[in-house]
């Protein structure tokens, strides 16, 4: 495997960052995954902006024009042999010695691309079966719409989703509502068949799967709301299920052991995990 570092392509077993790099000390960084498919990546565009837009939140520059960028990118994969799985971006606000304040403007920040395949099998596999969730408590920061590499409480909320016997957890903000997935967006079909799913504008990331899959749902006539629900309103669901670019949209047939309908994957789920690809660009 290789990995792409500041400038250079490495054996990824060698591939390192520098000790004062600011992603390392301070998590002074932003992230993307993108889908890769056949060979090429799934929404680049999107993710792109999306990467410039917690740039600029941050006040980090992009280390390369964009259409360099997505030379790497694709360099990446290509040297990776990656057919089917994802690529993965990190920037940073780049090396400097250990200090709060923004470094010197001229500092560059850091780049590094890493890709890996992933068996669609196996994804299809897990979807098929549908996933187990817990909830926990949203405990993270005001500003998750920013694709940060500061993920501490998602890591905790995995991680004791994980010792529970499920694969995602989901937060859950001060009201008793879903907020969102720790890597996923949260979903659910009512009983009458809407499609519910938290603002993109309160208390979550954007995901660029959620936005695709609202497409995918006006053009399937699905009827939705983009609206908060409650943990209780989606332990009554019909369906429930989880977004995202390595996920796509997998069901989700356990909350905190609860079963969702008859256990089993829905017909919406699956659905937009089929259409899913039709509408991504
Ligand atoms: N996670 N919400 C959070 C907190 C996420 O970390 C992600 C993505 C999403 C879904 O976004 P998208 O549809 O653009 O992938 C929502 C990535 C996959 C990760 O951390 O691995």
């Amino acid at each position: 495997r290789i990995a792409y570092v500041n400038g250079a392509y490495l054996p990824h077993a060698d591939a390192g960052v520098h000790v004062e790099d600011r992603g390392y000390q301070f998590g002074d960084g932003v992230y993307e995954v993108c889908e890769v498919r056949a060979g090429h990546m799934v929404d680049e565009r999107r993710h792109l902006e999306r990467l410039v837009r917690s740039l600029n939140e941050l006040r980090i520059r992009l280390p390369m024009p964009l259409a360099a960028l997505g030379v790497v990118l694709r360099e990446t994969i290509r040297r990776n042999r990656v057919r089917n799985g994802l690529v993965y971006l990190q920037v940073t606000r780049g090396v400097a010695r250990r200090d709060h304040y923004f470094p010197d403007p001229a500092t560059p920040p850091s780049l590094v691309v890493t890709a890996r395949s992933v068996d669609p099998a196996r994804a299809d596999a897990v979807a098929g079966e549908g996933i187990a969730v817990i909830t926990v408590p949203d405990n993270r920061w005001e500003r998750v719409d920013i694709k940060t590499i500061g993920l501490l409480p998602n890591v905790l909320a995995k991680q004791a989703a994980k010792q529970a016997g499920a694969r995602e957890a989901w937060f859950v903000d001060a009201s008793g509502h879903v907020t969102e997935g720790g890597s996923t967006n949260a979903w659910i079909v009512t009983g009458d068949g809407r499609l519910v799913t938290r603002p993109a504008e309160g208390g979550i990331l954007r995901g660029i799967t959620r936005t695709v899959m609202l497409e995918v749902a006006e053009a399937l006539q699905l009827r939705v709301d983009e609206r908060p629900f409650t943990v209780a309103e989606a332990r009554a669901a019909r369906e429930a299920f989880v977004t995202s670019a390595t996920n796509l949209a997998t069901a989700v047939v356990r909350i905190d052991g609860h079963l969702i309908g008859d256990g089993r994957p829905g017909a919406v789920a699956r659905a937009l995990r089929e259409n899913f690809h039709k509408y991504a660009q």
